[in-house]
């Protein structure tokens, strides 16, 4: 097996490939001066599977183009098969028609990642809530591994988990919650969130955080308004310290910043979305997946 990457996951495909001792394909990327994007293999895949790690972050549709790109690209070039490592998969979240006229989103970027010529998915901590498992999702075979243990583990090691509340600010938060509660022996809670707006959320439940130190857990944060709400409500009852554990940092317009300004002391995310806050790769997870 190959690994190649995407432009949305140079660094980390290159850990990846390094992880597992895999030789890694060299891509060249590059826009036409109309804004039309261009790939170009640079390495021999004749007869090869293939890894293509490419996270849909910032910019999904054209990240996605560039995948599709890719994708083609090999098969054109002979490879054999293409797995796609798309640590953070959009589109997941729109996962039921909520209103009246609106897209199945996440089957929409699930048939255009396999109409693309893709063979298998790896995937981390996908947005699963009203489809329950992956294949439920996705016709070819897909994994959907959990950063989560990664994170608490981090946690642990770096802040210690005495007198520790977790808690997840949704419903569909409290499989990775009760996970990370597990790995620190610390109880959790769940709270209930109603969106108003794509920049504005109401969360409503019980809190009973007493002398205790906070850790939020979630999958995404986006605006960051999700856990600004939390942490506004926490510091309210005189909670010292609210940390957070988050596989996808996208932090949009600012939300670090007003994150902070909350009252936020430590986020913790991983890879899938580089940054400063991404202290904790998930290259030996997707090595492990790749192994198997
Ligand atoms: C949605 O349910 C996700 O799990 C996150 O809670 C959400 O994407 C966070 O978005 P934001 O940071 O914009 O509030």
């Amino acid at each position: 097996m190959l690994v190649t990457y995407g432009s949305s996951s140079e660094v980390l495909a290159r850990s990846i490939a390094k992880t597992v001792g895999l030789a890694l394909v060299e891509i060249n990327i590059r826009r036409f001066p109309d804004g039309e994007q261009y790939v170009k293999v640079l390495g021999n895949v004749s007869g090869e599977d293939v890894a293509v790690v490419q996270s849909l972050g910032m910019n999904p549709d054209a990240l996605f183009i560039e995948y599709s790109l890719l994708v083609d690209a090999l098969k054109g070039a002979g490879c054999r098969s293409v797995t796609a490592v798309i640590p953070y998969l959009a589109y997941a979240r729109q996962d039921s028609r909520f209103h009246r006229g609106e897209p199945l989103s996440i089957k929409v970027i699930a048939k255009f990642i396999e109409s693309a010529g893709t063979d298998r998915l790896i995937t981390v901590d996908m947005h699963l809530h009203r489809y329950k498992e992956i294949r439920e999702v996705f016709s070819i075979p897909a994994v959907n591994l959990s950063a989560m243990p990664l994170l608490a583990e981090y946690y642990r090691e770096n802040f210690g988990s005495q007198r520790t509340v977790v808690i997840g600010p949704d419903m569909e938060s409290e499989q990775w919650a009760k996970v990370v509660a597990e790995k620190l022996s610390a109880k959790y809670m769940i709270l209930e969130k109603e969106r108003l707006g794509d920049r504005d959320v109401k969360v409503s439940g019980e809190l009973s955080t007493k002398g205790s130190k906070v850790v939020l857990v979630d999958d995404i944060i986006s605006t960051g308004k999700t856990l600004i709400e939390v942490i506004s409500r926490l510091k309210a009852q005189g909670v010292k310290r609210v940390d957070a554990l988050v596989t996808h940092a996208l932090l949009v317009e600012g939300a670090l910043t007003k994150l902070r300004r909350a009252g936020l002391s430590e986020l913790i995310s991983t890879d899938t979305i580089p940054g400063p806050q991404a202290k904790v790769s998930v290259a030996p997870l997707i090595a492990e997946a790749l192994k198997r």
